[in-house]
């Protein structure tokens, strides 16, 4: 398995420039992100209908609440609203998600770490985790801000192949067998299991319990990243592979391998930097270590807010769900009606995002300065492919745009792919 950076495009360094690239990390000197930075520039034109990007819909920040919390925080706490506080974070939210994130089995705040953000809590994992040269399980395809986070610390990537259930169960088995028959154990797999980034998925319950299965069998750790699970607005609830892990230890919380991260990015607004690790004890007090490295603690006042905010959330989720729902109903019909055939998407049941796999003559990082000509942005896929492949592949948001703009990008992006098709 080889580590390869799916999108190479550096810019050139003119004469005279001193020696940085040499300068930097191994780990930092693999990462590339010219090709993504200049993709969201090239949306940034005004009047376009942005599908690229990942933005929850900036109508429904309830901005009044925050800011009647904000004061109501400031009054109640004063000055220990902005001083330092505890790298663990802020005790009465740390004991509301200690009984709220498996209602079935709550855990201790012992077993919650506050983090600036999901993207941190990937980011410390990696630190706590990975040494160079471990074999890393991802989705293909993943989340590219994981393999972000993950790739400084210079893993090789292993891509599970996944279906429309998620991660296919059968290919996990074998590249498992595999590596072991190669003396490889990998050191963790990480998984979105609901509504999945980038590509809308849900891995069912089945799978759920056979990923369990395998990790368990092999002694691999699950990192499973749920910053989405609140917004299913089709289909039943699953439970977190998390939840399924305590019913088997009996609610023993030390016993599990699996590390749940999740983040009130999605459900109340992502400004506010504020995420939680549920975990063993001994990954708890690694991760307190690695937070003190690196920011000392999660902003305080912005806990306090989000502790403040607590009540809101069911009636705010409840809105963002309907809203949501709504929104991908809108862009489901819309591309039914104008793509060419040829083209498959993914039925998202929550969750912000869909996937479009268009033929494979199709590039789609080449299509994309024509779409935006047409008035339509989107993500290219290959972005999620650690270990490259994707060209043909792209990814939707329908959360941050209005109805009206959905049907007009849709058609857009529908007339962009037959003239591709037609070259
Ligand atoms: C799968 C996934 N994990 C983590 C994050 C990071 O989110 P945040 O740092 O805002 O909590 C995102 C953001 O889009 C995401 O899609």
């Amino acid at each position: 398995m080889s580590l390869s950076a799916p999108i190479q495009t550096r810019r050139p360094s003119s004469p005279g420039t001193p020696p940085f690239e040499a300068a930097f990390s191994a780990g930092m000197r693999d990462l590339d992100g010219t090709a993504l930075r200049d993709m969201l520039r090239l949306a940034q034109v005004p009047g376009i209908v942005n599908f690229g990007g990942g933005l929850p819909a900036p109508e429904l920040f309830p901005m009044q609440q925050i800011a009647q919390a904000s004061t109501r925080a400031l009054e109640k706490y004063g000055w220990r609203a902005v001083q330092y506080s505890t790298t663990e974070g802020f005790l009465p939210l740390r004991e509301w998600l200690a009984e709220h994130t498996h209602l079935a089995s709550p855990v201790t705040p012992d077993h919650i770490q506050i983090m600036t953000g999901g993207q941190q809590s990937l980011d410390l994992i990696a630190k706590i985790l990975i040494d160079p040269g471990d074999t890393l399980l991802v989705e293909t395809p993943t989340y590219m801000g994981a393999v972000q986070s993950f790739r400084p610390y210079r893993p090789n990537f292993a891509a599970v192949p996944t279906d429309e259930q998620g991660i296919d169960m059968d290919a996990l088995a074998a590249l498992l067998r595999d590596l072991a028959a190669q003396g490889r154990t990998p050191k963790f797999i990480y998984t979105i299991p609901n509504f999945q980034n980038p590509t809308g998925r849900t891995l069912s319950l089945e799978r759920r319990q056979l990923l369990l299965d395998l990790t368990e069998q092999y002694g691999v750790l699950v990192v499973e990243d749920d910053p989405y699970g609140q917004l299913r607005f089709s289909g039943e609830s699953l439970p977190s592979l998390a939840a399924l892990m305590l019913e088997r230890t009996g609610d023993d919380t030390d016993q599990s391998h699996v590390i749940y991260c999740s983040s009130f990015s999605k459900t109340l607004a992502p400004g506010l930097r504020d995420a939680w690790v549920q975990a063993a004890a001994p990954i708890i007090d690694r991760l307190v270590l690695a937070k003190q490295g690196a920011d000392m603690c999660s902003p305080t006042l912005n806990q306090m807010i989000v502790t403040e905010l607590l009540p809101l959330l069911p009636s705010q989720i409840a809105r963002l769900r309907e809203s949501y729902a709504g929104r991908a109903e809108r862009m489901l019909r819309a591309l039914g009606r104008e793509l060419p055939s040829g083209v498959t998407y993914t039925v998202p049941q929550g969750g912000m995002f869909l996937w479009l796999t268009l033929p494979e003559a199709v590039d789609t990082a080449a299509m994309l300065p024509r779409a935006v000509e047409n008035g339509v942005a989107y993500m290219i896929g290959a972005c999620f492919h650690a270990l490259g492949g994707g060209h043909h592949t792209m990814r939707l948001c329908y959360s941050n745009a209005g109805l009206e703009q959905i049907d007009q990008g849709v058609a857009a992006l529908a007339q962009t792919i037959q003239t591709e098709l037609e070259r």
